[in-house]
């Protein structure tokens, strides 16, 4: 599925829960994503805060993932975030596992059945290559490998710990050679996402570097710099 929407090399920028992309920041960010985008000529998709999640995807036109989905059919289930919701508010897609909204395997599993049967691209989060490797045996459109102890940090995994990069690019490979393949913690800039793409992703996920940014629209163009 991920190649009719995406290629490489993809961009996906994670609001989380900043102050920055509370009430209308989201919507300013994701317009500004949305702009730089098509230029570029590259689809940048984003992950708005989950309250926001059907404005924002109503208002742009890239793509637009839930932070998070809840193993959850529709049906008594109130408070959850059910994947049939994300469907139908208008956003093509989900983060399953992020490192700071961890489930139990099970529920990972659970969540990627209800994602695919409501058409959703599903981008699992790991911290390392062999948990990368285990949930690549589901088969979700994207892995992200994204060392805990670097998120939101001033230094990109990209130069940090390289190694566990190509360790997931390798891991992965063996059990899926079609899953596409991001890493994440510490990205901020074009040199962090062609050093990432160096070492054998076909993108980044990412989320402080931009959405912390002094100038958000700045730092969404050097990302793309070098694409
Ligand atoms: O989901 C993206 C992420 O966890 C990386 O965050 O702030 O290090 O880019 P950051």
């Amino acid at each position: 599925m991920s190649e009719k929407l995406f290629r490489k090399p993809v961009i996906i920028v994670n609001f989380k829960a900043y102050r920055e992309v509370n009430g209308p920041g989201a919507l300013e960010l994701a317009k500004i994503c949305e702009k730089v985008s098509g230029e570029a000529g590259l689809n940048i998709a984003i992950c708005p805060p989950t309250v926001d999640l059907g404005y924002v995807a109503r208002n742009v036109s890239i793509p637009v993932f839930s932070q998070n989905v809840n193993p959850r059919a529709p049906g008594s289930a109130t408070g959850w975030i059910t994947p049939s919701m994300v469907e139908a508010c208008g956003a093509v897609g989900t983060l399953i596992n992020h490192t700071e909204h961890k489930i139990k395997p099970m529920d990972i599993e659970e969540c990627m059945e209800l994602s695919k049967a409501s058409n959703l691209y599903t981008v699992i989060c790991s911290d390392n290559d062999k948990v990368a490797a285990e949930v690549a045996k589901l088969r979700p459109d994207f892995v992200a490998v994204e060392p805990p102890d670097l998120i939101g940090g001033d230094i990109s995994v990209t130069t940090a710990n390289p190694g566990i990069i190509e360790n997931t690019v390798e891991a992965v490979r063996a059990v899926n050679r079609s899953v596409m393949i991001l890493c994440g913690a510490g990205i901020k800039n074009g040199d962090d996402v062609k050093a990432a793409l160096e070492l054998g992703t076909d993108g980044v996920l990412l989320a402080s570097g931009v959405v912390r940014a002094k100038d958000p629209e700045a730092a969404v163009r050097d990302l793309v710099k070098m694409i």
